[in-house]
């Protein structure tokens, strides 16, 4: 049986992603400089040659629409992208402007997506499922929606296996749970056994706490 959603988490979090919303960009600049630009330069590589002309792809927890720069061209794919967040999604908005690109956006939660079954070709998230309420229950839609041919392309972090680092994620938690309701102890790669979907490949990006992860339903 299908869990339910937690309605009030849900919605704690939506409105933390609100109010950082104006200045999540800035919050996330160093980190972004650092490291994640070029990660997603590499990941979006990945998430092209997965993609076909004509193809229906997601981007789940579009946030301010970091990824959006690279894209593919909209005569060769055509993108939907939700968010929970409606502040995120208006930066989103922007972003989708400035950039003239064409994407669907759509204020929508991932843990029950108003989408048909098998629907998508492809589904990207990246830094997604640290904030999700219910990750399971998340991940348990992103497979619904996936076609059987599809995949699912993963930019995420998630809690270390190595003992004093996994100790001290799961003290400091609190800290960016309670400002933006995002979580650095979640147990990724064990919520995404626990849904079925088969892990086509995995790479370390940072220790083993970034992850680039290839999945199939
Ligand atoms: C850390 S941000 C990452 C944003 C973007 N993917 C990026 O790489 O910059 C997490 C995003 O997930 C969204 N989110 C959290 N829970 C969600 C849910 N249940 N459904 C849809 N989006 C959600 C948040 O609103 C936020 O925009």
């Amino acid at each position: 049986m299908m869990s339910a959603v937690d309605r009030e988490e849900t919605d704690k979090v939506k409105r933390r992603y609100d109010r950082i919303s104006p200045v999540y960009n800035q919050l996330e600049f160093v980190m972004e400089r650092m490291a994640m630009a070029g990660w997603r330069q590499e990941f979006w590589e990945k998430v092209r040659k997965n993609l076909q002309t004509g193809d229906l792809m997601l981007e789940a927890g579009v946030g301010t629409g970091k990824n959006m720069p690279y894209y593919p061209e909209a005569e060769e794919v055509r993108i939907e992208a939700i968010d929970i967040s409606p502040g995120m999604l208006s930066r989103a908005e922007s972003r989708a402007e400035e950039l003239g690109i064409e994407v669907n956006l759509r204020k929508m939660d991932i843990q029950s997506l108003d989408y048909p079954d098998n629907h998508f070709d492809l589904i990207v998230t990246s830094c997604v499922f640290c904030s999700v309420p219910d990750p399971v229950l998340g991940l348990k839609e992103l497979k619904r929606v996936c076609k059987p041919a599809g995949k699912i392309l993963m930019l995420e972090h998630m809690l270390s296996d190595k003992l004093v680092l996994k100790n001290l994620m799961n003290l400091l938690n609190f800290i960016p749970r309670h400002i933006w309701g995002a979580n650095i102890n979640r147990r990724t790669m064990e919520n995404i056994e626990r849904v079925g979907l088969k892990v086509a490949a995995v790479k370390n990006l940072w220790l083993d706490v970034f992850k680039e992860i290839t999945l199939t339903p």
